[in-house]
């Protein structure tokens, strides 16, 4: 990437509860990243609302993400943390990629065909355009670099299909206002106002599985809650959750070739690498030869040892609401200041008077 002020941005939707995939695919990833980059956190609240959301639930669900970010140890005051519908100008930024954004494009995201399933003419239109959204988030703030899960990555293709086609199409007004940075297309050197953004899709729980089937996707909208552990769960039921969780047979393989065409096993060995902070080959090592019946007591262990300060942390902060919406409250200010200029550039490039 070329002279963009190198920037994160990350998201998590306030749909449920969060669970582990969010927190090793997403949260705690984010909390290793604020030493190395000035970071924006938000809950994707406009997202959420794609389907149908209870809306009381949908503000406990909203303080709740916040209050998670908090506890994973995201420094609210150092970086920025806020709600998304606080900022209208993700909203009208998401107006102006609607129109930049192709029907083709949107037709190949995998996302949008699982969540409106058969009945896609009962989808709303907010779920379809739910991309053009996204790649608004992240655009607002010219952000260069998105911690996500594995399922993300097409999303995060499509926006820098759409920041690709917002710099060609406007590469002269881009040009004549002096408002690109160099970058580089291919072979050639452009001016672009939009960075490339590099998706940071790393470490060995990028895809947590459910635990009640290592073919499916650790998600909220299981109906199974023994599929997924919650971050507000406690002792007893994470304990119950791992104890439970579906295996095969056999016992560990001691190398990672050994994991292939187990998926459940592969998932757990996932999970505790990530936990522990190693490589699946390390865990492997040690667990190598080992049954299930011992491994998972030592996985239990170590998830409630990981996870039980975050949700204690967690309940504080939920116990303080207004605590939560004055940090909200105060991330929003500081996002809007740095999204309201990008906006006001890209009317001007696109020759939308204002001001
Ligand atoms: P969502 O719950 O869809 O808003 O996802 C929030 C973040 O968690 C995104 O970065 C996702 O990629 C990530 N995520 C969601 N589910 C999983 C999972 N099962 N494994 C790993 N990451 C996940
Ligand atoms: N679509 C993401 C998800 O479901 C959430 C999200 C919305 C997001 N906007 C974002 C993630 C911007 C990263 C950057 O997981």
């Amino acid at each position: 990437m070329a002279d963009f002020t190198q920037r994160v941005f990350s998201g998590v939707q306030p749909s449920g509860n969060l669970h582990l995939g969010n927190y090793l695919g997403a949260v705690r990833r984010w909390v290793a990243l604020q030493d190395s980059y000035p970071c924006i956190f938000c809950v994707v609240d406009l997202h959420a609302i794609t389907v149908y959301q209870d809306p009381s639930a949908l503000e406990t669900a909203t303080r709740e993400v916040a209050a998670a970010y908090l506890a994973a140890g995201i420094d609210a005051k150092a970086h920025i943390v806020f709600n998304q519908s606080r900022v209208p100008e993700h909203a009208e930024l998401a107006w102006l990629f609607n129109c930049v954004v192709r029907l083709g494009w949107l037709n190949r995201m995998t996302q949008f065909k699982d969540k409106a399933g058969k009945d896609r003419e009962a989808a709303s239109a907010g779920l379809y355009v739910y991309p053009a959204l996204m790649a608004a988030d992240i655009l607002a703030y010219r952000a260069t670099h998105v911690p996500v899960g594995e399922d993300q990555k097409q999303h995060l293709e499509l926006t820098r299909d759409i920041a690709a086609k917002f710099n060609h199409d406007y590469a002269a007004r881009i040009a004549e206002r002096g408002l690109g940075v160099p970058m580089t297309m291919g072979e050639q050197e452009v001016q672009g106002f939009f960075p490339l953004t590099e998706p940071l899709i790393e470490g060995p729980a990028t895809r947590v599985m459910s635990l009640r089937d290592g073919t499916k996707k650790m998600s909220k909208s299981d109906p199974s809650d023994l599929s997924r552990i919650n971050l507000t769960d406690d002792e007893d039921q994470i304990s119950k959750k791992i104890r439970k969780a579906k295996t095969d047979p056999d016992g560990l393989p001691s190398e990672l070739a050994g994991l292939a065409g187990r998926p459940e096993a592969d998932n757990l060995v996932g999970i505790y690498a990530a936990l522990a902070g190693r490589s699946r080959e390390a865990v492997l090592a040690e667990f190598g030869g080992r049954q299930f019946s011992e491994f998972k007591p030592a996985l239990a262990d170590l998830a409630v040892a990981s996870l039980s300060p975050v949700s204690a942390r967690m309940r504080e902060h939920l116990a303080d609401p207004a605590g939560i919406d004055a940090v909200l409250r105060d991330g929003a200010e500081r996002a809007r200041a740095i999204a309201a200029e990008t906006i006001a550039q890209t009317k001007a490039i696109m020759g939308l008077l204002n001001d």
